[in-house]
Formats: structure tokens, C-alpha cells, sequence
């Protein structure tokens, strides 16, 4: 989708200098094509097993984008009553979505219910009986999944890790067999599916193995006490590449799924985010200034900052920069940062690339996922606008934030 023509990059067939003309910076771009295909990748790779693909919210949650992610036969794995609601901007109900996450309100559990919701999968015993007394008040069943914790090191940074003991997240083998008989004997509760992701970013195939082969001995052990289940959702989808990660095949991947876990013949659900939106975004940011331009390793000060893409401040996550323009013949290593003022706002300490000027853009790859969805108004900055190129169309799909926006619950 990047390429450069006569020193000038383009993405989607659009040139990076024209978007930025069009629609000032910073600027996320995002191309429906790059996540048509990335949908079909899944597709195509458990095809056999006609996965139920939800996708997962957080990554980007923007409601066009939703929208088309939709349109392609996909449901939907929800975290907050906020993005279920997102989904009811354009759908009457959420039969093909579940929600997870640990600490989901009364509220995001009554939403979850009257609007249909596939699963609800629960992160803990407690959780499960608090949903039965609101299932009973509503005198509604409650579709449910149990999050599996399988203790396993999905091999990826510490802060995307979900699937050990340690996190967080799900229940221990140990706990879902002392709790089932009282689960399953809970009048407004219909365990229907177990559920496991171990986390997000995950290159190899070896802590999916781990993690399938411990589903099955779960599996095993609750089929034998009679338990009906329908689903089994296997979580998040696979890595992508930012850098030059060996990445896991998605062939791979459902290989593993169809050694261990097809047997059980339960309708197979998977949740990608990363791997859906990650390579399909891009962020182009314009250059304000070059700080030390005569030092070995000048600044170059952007106007994207850690507000609008917070991966490598957070956990220190790399992304490729590209400049728009290639035309100077000599190179200069620079350290790209943002304007915010934290010391952590910097997007590349070592970026070589053909000298740049003030006012020219340099480009933010596979900024995707995880990226608009997390951004915030730090230092009183406006979140950013988003671009969703369609057949060679472009359209705004959110509008840059203004000031009034961004003061109008400050009550003076
Ligand atoms: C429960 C759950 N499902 C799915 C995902 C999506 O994972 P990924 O974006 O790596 O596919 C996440 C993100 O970590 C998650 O927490």
C-alpha cells in the first residue's frame, strides 16, 4: 500500500503531501482494502472451521470503520458499554458480539443482556453470580463464557501479556472446576462457551499450543461432567509485523486449532484486532521544526505526539517512520518526537533517512491499531482526525476535535 513515485510517498494510491493539503495533520489514514484483506486472511485460514470472527473493538473503534468491518460478515468482541454502543449506531442488537474484560458494571451487564448479546465472558467467579442476580432482576438468561486463564507467557511485552497467572485476567483451571456444578446450577446463567486470549502481539506459535493443549484438558474435564457447551473462543489473532518480527502464520495457527481443539465441535470464535486494522493505518504528522539541524542526531519535532499515539511511550513499541518527500540526496539520522511535554514523547530515537525540512510530513506505519483508539487530549490537545480511502475515495470518518469540544463538559 506505500510506495514511493518520483520521491514522493503514497498509501492507497493517495499521495501522503495531498492528504495532508486536504485534510491538515495530524492525520490518521486508514484503507478498507488493507482490511478486506486482512478479514479474508482469517477467512481463508479457518475456513473449514466457519469461524464466528469478532473483532475486537479496542483496536480501532472508530464507527465507519465498524461499520465496514461489519458489512464483511464479522461481529464484534466488545470491552465497555461504549463500544457496545458503537455497534448500536448502526445494528438493532449484539447477537453477534460478546463483551469481555474484567469489571464490567451493572450497567454494561443490563446493556449487554437487553440488546441480545452472543456471550458474555466472565474474568472471574464473582463476576458470574453477580450477572445471575441481574439476569434474574431483568428475568432474563445470560448467555455465558468463561474466561480461561491457562497460565501461559504469550511470549510478547509484559503490558499485552494476559494469559499468566500474574494478570489479571480469567480464571484458573483450579477455580473453573471447583465453581462449575454451582455455575451451571444458576437459574439465570446458560454457560455456553470457554473462552482464552493470552494476550496481544504474539509471534509465535509455541504459547498457542501451550494454551490449546490446556483448553483441552479443561475441555475434557467439563464435558466429562456432562457440561453442554456451543462456543469456544479462542481470543485475539496474531502479531504483525512493525519492525522485522518473525511473524506466526495464520495457517499455522488454525493448524494447532485443528490438531487440538476441532474435535470438540464447538462453533469457533476469534477475536482480531491488531491483525485486522494494525497495517491498514498509517498517522502522517507534519514536521514544526529541526531542532540542532547541524548536530549528529537532530531533533525533528512533529506535531503528533504521544496524545495522538501513546504505543511507544506506553510500552515502548516501535513503529517504522517513512518521510514523505525523499528528494535530498543526503541522509541525516534523526530522533523524531512529539511536542508534548513529557520526555517520553519521542516516536524514534534512530531514523535515517533523506534530510528533511520544517513543514514537510513524515509518516507514522502501521498505526492502525491500538493508535486512534488510544489517544487522548493530554496538554489540552485535540484528538486528531481520521480518513478512511475506499475505492480510491476518500472520507472523512472523524472530524478533527476543536476547542469548544474539548471544554464543553468544564462547567466554569
Ligand atoms: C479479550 C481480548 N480479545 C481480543 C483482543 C484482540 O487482540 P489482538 O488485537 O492481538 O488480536 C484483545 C486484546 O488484547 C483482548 O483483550
Amino acid at each position: 500500500m506505500l510506495a514511493y513515485k518520483s520521491n514522493k510517498l503514497f498509501f492507497d494510491n493517495h499521495s501522503i503531501e495531498s492528504l495532508a493539503a486536504s485534510y491538515n495533520t495530524p492525520l490518521y489514514v486508514y484503507s478498507q482494502s488493507v482490511i478486506e484483506s486482512n478479514i479474508l486472511k482469517y477467512k481463508n485460514a479457518f475456513g473449514e472451521f466457519s469461524p464466528i470472527i469478532c473483532y475486537a473493538v479496542k483496536a480501532l473503534s472508530n464507527i465507519n470503520i465498524l461499520k465496514v468491518i461489519s458489512g464483511l460478515g464479522c461481529g464484534f468482541d466488545c470491552v465497555s458499554e461504549g463500544e457496545m454502543r458503537r455497534i448500536m449506531q448502526f445494528s438493532s442488537n449484539l447477537k453477534h458480539s460478546v463483551i469481555s474484560g474484567i469489571g464490567k458494571s451493572e450497567e454494561e451487564i443490563s446493556f449487554a443482556l437487553e440488546n441480545d448479546i452472543l456471550l458474555i465472558n466472565i474474568e472471574s467467579i464473582e463476576e458470574a453470580f453477580r450477572i445471575n442476580d441481574i439476569a434474574k432482576k431483568m428475568g432474563k438468561k445470560a448467555p455465558i463464557g468463561i474466561r480461561f486463564n491457562p497460565d501461559i507467557d504469550g511470549k510478547t511485552h509484559s503490558k499485552i501479556r494476559t494469559g499468566t497467572k500474574e494478570d489479571k485476567f480469567g480464571i484458573s483451571q483450579e477455580d473453573i472446576l471447583l465453581n462449575i456444578k454451582t455455575l451451571a446450577e444458576q437459574e439465570y446463567l446458560e454457560i455456553n462457551a470457554i473462552s482464552c486470549h493470552i494476550g496481544s502481539q504474539i509471534t509465535e506459535l509455541k504459547p498457542y499450543i501451550d494454551a490449546y493443549k490446556r483448553i483441552q484438558s479443561l475441555l475434557d474435564n467439563l464435558l466429562a461432567q456432562g457440561l453442554k457447551l456451543e462456543y469456544l473462543d479462542i481470543g485475539g489473532g496474531v502479531g504483525i509485523q512493525y519492525k522485522d518480527e518473525n511473524l506466526l502464520s495464520l495457517d499455522d495457527m488454525a493448524a494447532a486449532y485443528k490438531e487440538h481443539l476441532a474435535k470438540y465441535n464447538l462453533k469457533l470464535i476469534i477475536e482480531p484486532g491488531r491483525s485486522i486494522v494494525g497495517n491498514a493505518g498509517i498517522l502522517i504528522s507534519k514536521i514544526i521544526e529541526i531542532k540542532n539541524q547541524d548536530s549528529d542526531k537532530p531533533f525533528i519535532i512533529i506535531d503528533a505526539g504521544m496524545n495522538d499515539i501513546m504505543r511507544t511511550a506506553l510500552y515502548d513499541m516501535y513503529h517504522q517512520i517513512k518521510p514523505a518527500d525523499t528528494s535530498e540526496a543526503k541522509k541525516v539520522t534523526y530522533q523524531i518526537v512529539g511536542p508534548i511535554c513529557e520526555s517520553s514523547d519521542i516516536h524514534s530515537k534512530n531514523e535515517l533517512m533523506p534530510k528533511q525540512k520544517n513543514g514537510q510530513f513524515l509518516v507514522i506505519l502501521d498505526s492502525g491499531a491500538y493508535c486512534a483508539s488510544m489517544s487522548s487530549n493530554y496538554n489540552t490537545r485535540p484528538l486528531a482526525s481520521e480518513i478512511l480511502i475506499t475505492n480510491e475515495q476518500t472520507k472523512i470518518i472523524r472530524k478533527r476535535q476543536n476547542y469548544n469540544d474539548l471544554f464543553k463538559n468544564e462547567l466554569l
